[in-house]
């Protein structure tokens, strides 16, 4: 039997888990799920962001289902003892080198955006983001004070093999969407970049199918709001996909709309919203699940090979938004039927039937 390890973390976290969870149950009811601590409440409970323990549930279920980490109590920390480090730790202990975004702007939502509707209707792109390299995890790095002066640094560092596997990933997800990926770069100015250009050009001849182009992350981060509709994927470094699909998100009315997946061998795989934990609305019953139950859609089509139940719940998900059910983050404009977190949920679930 497939296993799930659920973790909530921290914020809101635990509240978009919840629901995710309930429509987990309702389209997968053969699972058997556990649950662990990640971030600053595993720092409380364990003295640490992941503890082996969490660790090795996490490697015994293979798949997980995450909500968000952080959050003010914790910020005085230094690095390595934040909860975000719990985060960087499990993808990087899991191998989940690969991280998809897909933002697609629903029509119900068309008005959400803080752009006009004009130049955002019909995106549907996605970010595949390599994970567990370049400048998050690149040696050396740290502070490195000297005769007083303070002074610290980190660094962005690829070897091709990180780049090819990363590149074959989008390349493959190309060939089933509009065939085209557009490699996110900074290559005018960083040797890394170079490379990764270099080798994102040999993997793209065995994908003759495929249209490669190129662009600045400069210039991908203007076109994103101008007519983010001409993109189909973003192949990006690390640090470029995190803020670009933090922008892209926007595009889709809402942050909290967002669901990830974070893949790397078959079987393995976390899944999360892209929203943070939002702590300064955490337990008030404003968040927006459908991030979170949106992860279950691709936990369910990545994770399981279960696509007709992930299809299941994104139709759930689009039928609640056409019926004007809106979280706060979602109302802009005409005021939808405002909802809280539960009530979002519950609204899914019965869609689902
Ligand atoms: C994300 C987040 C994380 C990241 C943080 C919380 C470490 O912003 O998943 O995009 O930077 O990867
Ligand atoms: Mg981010």
């Amino acid at each position: 039997m497939a296993r799930v390890l659920l973790l909530p973390g921290d914020g809101i976290g635990p509240e978009v888990t919840e629901e995710a969870r309930q429509v987990l149950v309702r389209v997968a009811p053969d699972l058997e799920l556990q649950e662990g601590r990640i971030g600053g409440c595993a720092i409380d409970a364990d003295g640490t962001p992941l503890s082996e323990a969490s660790l090795a549930k996490a490697r015994a279920c293979g798949l997980v289902l995450l909500g968000a980490v952080g959050g003010p109590k914790w910020d005085g920390l230094a690095p390595e003892q934040r909860p975000e480090k719990g985060l960087l730790r499990i993808r990087k202990e899991l191998g989940l080198f690969a991280n998809l975004r897909p933002a697609r702007v629903l029509d119900a939502l068309a008005d959400a955006s803080p752009l006009r509707r004009e130049a955002v209707a019909g995106v549907d792109l996605i970010v595949v983001r390599e994970l567990t390299g370049g400048i998050y995890y690149g040696e050396p790095r740290g502070r490195s004070d000297e005769d007083g002066a303070r002074r610290a640094l980190n660094t962005m560092v690829y070897d091709e093999d990180e780049v090819a596997r990363i590149a074959r990933v989008a390349f493959e997800i190309a060939k089933g969407r509009r065939k085209r990926v557009t490699n996110i770069h900074k290559a005018n100015v960083l040797e890394v970049c170079q490379l990764w250009n270099e080798v994102v050009e040999e993997v793209a001849r065995d994908y003759p199918e495929v249209e490669l182009e190129h662009q600045l992350v400069d210039s991908a981060a203007m076109l994103l709001l101008r007519d983010a509709a001409r993109f189909d994927v973003l192949l990006c470094p690390n640090l470029f996909g995190d803020i670009l699909s933090d922008e892209a998100a926007m595009l889709t009315g809402s942050l909290g709309m967002l669901a990830s997946a974070s893949l790397g061998a078959p079987g393995r795989g976390l899944f999360e919203p892209v929203h943070g934990s939002a702590p300064d609305i955490a337990g008030q019953d404003k968040a927006n699940p459908l991030g979170a139950i949106l992860s279950v859609a691709m936990l369910l089509e990545h994770g399981l090979a279960r696509s007709r139940e992930a299809e299941r719940v994104r139709q759930a998900v689009e039928q609640v938004l056409d019926q004007g059910y809106r979280t706060p983050d979602l109302v802009r404009g005409p005021q939808g039927l405002g909802v809280g977190t539960r009530e979002m949920g519950k609204r899914v679930r019965e869609a689902l039937g």
